[in-house]
């Protein structure tokens, strides 16, 4: 059975992601979609555990909505505090998948994909391009509108429109 990992921080998930998720559904048997800390980034808005729920219910969303057509049953959810590698060799999967925006994306993806590929050589990092529609999102950008009170509608599914809902409540408007 062909399985891959999606790792993110999905500080949230964006409809960005469930795109790659989309499309990594319809290459692989199994893709498992693995919430993770990135040491790089500010401390996270959401809890790991918040993260992965909004996973889950974003999928679920999705999975029901008439944007994505996926098989739902494909797809793992789960979580790690460590490294990605650790992750990969526990689960024994050998192939990472990670979508790339734009150029200043692939310079600090293929770093990564580097550094892994030397501490773990039997583990590969596999680039999948974007949705055009979508390459100019970012959880950030997500982030940014809520916390002016935009909606983010357009950009995350409604369980994850929610959260953030709760999160920036005083001044938030739909
Ligand atoms: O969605 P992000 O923030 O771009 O995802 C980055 C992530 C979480 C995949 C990366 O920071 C990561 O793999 N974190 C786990 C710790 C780890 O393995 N670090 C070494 C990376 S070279």
């Amino acid at each position: 059975m062909s399985a891959v990992i999606y790792p993110g921080s999905f500080d949230p998930i964006t409809r960005g992601h469930i795109d790659i998720i989309c499309r990594a559904a319809n290459l692989f048997d199994k893709v498992i979609v693995c919430v993770l800390n990135n040491s790089t980034k500010k401390s996270s808005l959401f809890s790991l555990d918040n993260r992965v729920n909004m996973v889950k219910n974003a999928l679920a969303d999705e999975a029901s909505g008439d944007i994505f057509n996926f098989d739902i049953n494909k797809i793992e959810v789960a979580s790690d505090d460590g490294l990605l590698i650790d992750f990969a060799k526990k689960n024994d999967v050998n192939i990472i998948i990670r979508g790339l925006r734009e150029v200043t994306d692939f310079t600090i993806e293929l770093q990564m994909a580097q550094a892994n590929n030397t501490m773990a050589p039997e583990i590969e990092t596999l680039f999948m391009p974007t949705n055009p529609k979508l390459s100019y999102l970012s959880s950030s950008m997500v982030k940014e509108f809520a916390s002016y009170g935009k909606s983010v509608s357009a950009f995350v599914s409604p369980s994850v429109e929610e959260e953030i809902i709760k999160k920036y409540s005083q001044n938030y408007s739909k």
